[in-house]
């Protein structure tokens, strides 16, 4: 992931465009530059690898003072991190672009511009856009005009910035796959691929849709739609911190995170997704040749980012045919392993920072493994670094103790992850990864459906207020559902529970039930759904109360002890995501009527950074 900052204004912009590099710079990059329309009336560029700062020193040393400007940080996808493949490019001296996300026609441009006597001077997909742009304006002098024209000839995902020496009041902007924000000042206006680069300059903001393109000047913002259209979008006001720090209206932050999931869903997919597949650049520059050669996967993590790989083992066999083996951290990092030829290892962290996961990942490179992908939320995190390659969750700051976002980002991260190494490996059945591509599409607003079960599941919470023990069930990749929605329940309402696959039942734990120990079951309406009645009639007949989370289609109803709750119809492949959401509204409504603390719950803390 890149970042995109961009300015026009009165005032010197070069310090906004380094500042809000900086608060961009929490994904983690491996380089940084911008671009400043000068006084000597020329563009003018820095550009460095590493961190921000880097660039801070270059253009301290150097000094730009400019009106005008564009700023990235890069999150290597095509070219190495080198100052060369540094964003912004250049095509002659007048013109400048900076861009997020994957041009996927890269390589055929690049021949016919080529062709047509364009020097190239980078590896990177982005270099295609700002000679074609030049080309393009050769006939069609309006930049505007010019980059309406480019982003036809574009497949792919963008997020992207534009200026010009000769048109130096003008910042152009387009969007499609990629999430730009337009910050509304007085007298000067910004760009930003997250509005947390721009909080220092502004409080009001514009959010590009998909297919739009913007001029950006000093005192005026224009837009059109994808079909060049003028648009108005609405300017909003922010809140300080309402993402983060900031509970909002809600009481906890474990509530307000729960909400966010359609959110922070539609984000973690945005980018990386074409109309028919999942883009395998996406994990990083040597992905594709890496995945190549990928026969098995190792996944390991620890707690709740252990369940979310629990459920992907389920995906990676039965979609992509690939073996894989899923451990603890806190065991592996342990244990004498036999690495099978050709494993990827793939660890999974919200913090990234998670001591056994960490160190597991250090173990994993001296036992011969093909290489390691990071699944991880924070960008700058040691697991990110340490890792061949990475694909961000992209959840954004989760401060609630109790996993909740971060999980289900990590399950959609890891369905990408299962569909990209499908095909890449030629293992996935034909029609399967357009048909989840489309899903995946549908998936926030499928969990916005979800979430409105919330006031029911409010009142089945009393049903556990005065229970000491629970039982969750679940079968096949239901079962690390279970897993999850039994932990959640222990973490902060300090209830004993216990998961276990449905048919294991009736092998020890059946024993232990009885009319004071709820089982709480989750039940898509799939082949195994007729097995899991029988388990649920098991429990029945011994008197214990049921908690059924059921497929509108299951055919299950209301009755004497068993309390069913009907969930939206969704795809077999994704109920594990859709299904995780009443689990973790459920123990955060029992954890309200017990009265504990939902968001810092005891003994425990939010990054386990000890061993
Ligand atoms: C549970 C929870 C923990 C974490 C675990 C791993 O709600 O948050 O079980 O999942 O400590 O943490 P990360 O994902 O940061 O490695």
């Amino acid at each position: 992931m890149c970042g995109i900052v961009g300015a026009v204004a009165e005032r010197n912009i070069t310090t906004i465009l380094i500042e809000g590099l900086k608060r961009l710079e929490y994904r983690g990059y491996d380089s940084a530059g911008l671009a400043v329309y000068t006084q000597q009336g020329q563009l003018e560029r820095r550009r460095r690898i590493g961190k921000v700062s880097e660039l801070e020193t270059a253009v301290t040393a150097e000094p730009l003072v400019g009106n005008l400007g564009i700023a990235h940080t890069r999150w290597a996808t095509h070219g190495a991190p080198t100052e060369h493949n540094a964003h912004p490019h250049f095509s002659g001296q007048d013109l400048a672009v900076v861009h997020n996300g994957i041009i996927e026609n890269h390589e055929s441009l690049r021949e016919d511009l080529k062709g047509l006597g364009y020097a190239f001077t980078s590896q990177t997909d982005t270099e295609v856009i700002v000679h074609l742009i030049n080309h393009i304006l050769k006939t069609v002098p309006d930049l505007g005009d010019a980059l309406k024209a480019a982003v036809k000839q574009l497949h792919g995902a963008y997020g992207l910035a534009v200026i010009s020496a000769a048109q130096p009041d003008r910042l152009l902007a387009a969007r499609s796959g990629s999430p730009l924000v337009i910050g509304l000042g007085h007298g000067e206006n910004f760009l930003a691929s997250d509005q947390l680069a721009l909080r220092q300059v502004t409080d009001r903001f514009m959010y590009l849709e998909e297919g739009d393109i913007a001029e950006i000047l000093r005192d005026q913002v224009t837009i059109w739609d994808q079909d060049g259209q003028l648009a108005q979008r609405e300017a909003v006001q922010y809140h300080e911190g309402a993402e983060a720090a900031d509970k909002g209206t809600y009481r906890h932050f474990m509530l307000k995170e729960i909400h966010e999931q359609p959110a922070v869903v539609q984000r973690t997919l945005e980018g990386r997704l074409t109309n028919d597949h999942v883009m395998v650049q996406a994990f990083g520059p040597q992905a594709a040749e890496l995945f190549a050669k990928v026969r098995n996967v190792q996944i390991v993590a620890c707690g709740t980012s252990y369940h979310a790989g629990m459920v992907a083992r389920y995906w990676l066999e039965s979609l992509a045919g690939i073996p894989c083996q899923v451990e603890v951290a806190s065991e592996f990092r342990y244990r004498k392993v036999v690495v099978q030829p050709d494993t990827l290892f793939v660890s999974i962290s919200q913090s990234g920072e998670t001591a056994d996961t960490l160190a597991a990942l250090r173990n994993a490179k001296e036992l011969g493994f093909l290489g390691s992908l990071a699944i991880c939320n924070v960008g700058i995190s040691s697991l990110v670094r340490e890792s061949d390659l990475t694909l961000l969750t992209l959840a954004g700051p989760e401060i609630g103790v109790a996993s909740t976002k971060a999980f289900t980002t990590q399950l959609v991260s890891l369905m990408l992850l299962t569909l990209a190494l499908g095909r890449v490996r030629g293992t996935l059945e034909a029609g399967v990864e357009a048909e989840l591509v489309e899903e995946l599409r549908r998936l926030p607003s499928r969990l916005g459906e979800a979430l409105a079960m919330d006031s029911t599941i409010e009142k089945t919470a009393e049903l556990f207020a005065d229970k000491h023990h629970t039982l969750f069930l679940g079968r096949g990749a239901q079962f690390p559902v279970a897993m999850e929605g039994a932990l959640k329940l222990k973490e902060i309402s300090y209830i004993h529970a216990e998961a276990y696959p449905a048919g294991e039942l009736k092998h020890g734990p059946l024993a232990l039930v009885d009319s004071d120990m709820p089982v709480v079951t989750v039940a898509p309406n799939n082949e195994l759904l007729e097995k899991l009645k029988s388990n649920l009639q098991e429990v029945r007949a011994r008197g214990g109360e049921l908690v059924v989370f059921a497929d509108e289609h299951a055919g299950l109803t209301n009755g004497e002890g068993t309390h069913v709750i009907k969930v939206p119809h969704i795809i077999d492949a994704l109920a594990p995501i859709l299904y995780t959401i009443p689990l973790q509204l459920l123990s955060y409504y029992v954890a309200v009527l017990k009265g504990t603390d939902v968001d810092q719950p005891r003994n425990l803390a939010k990054s386990v950074t000890v061993e």
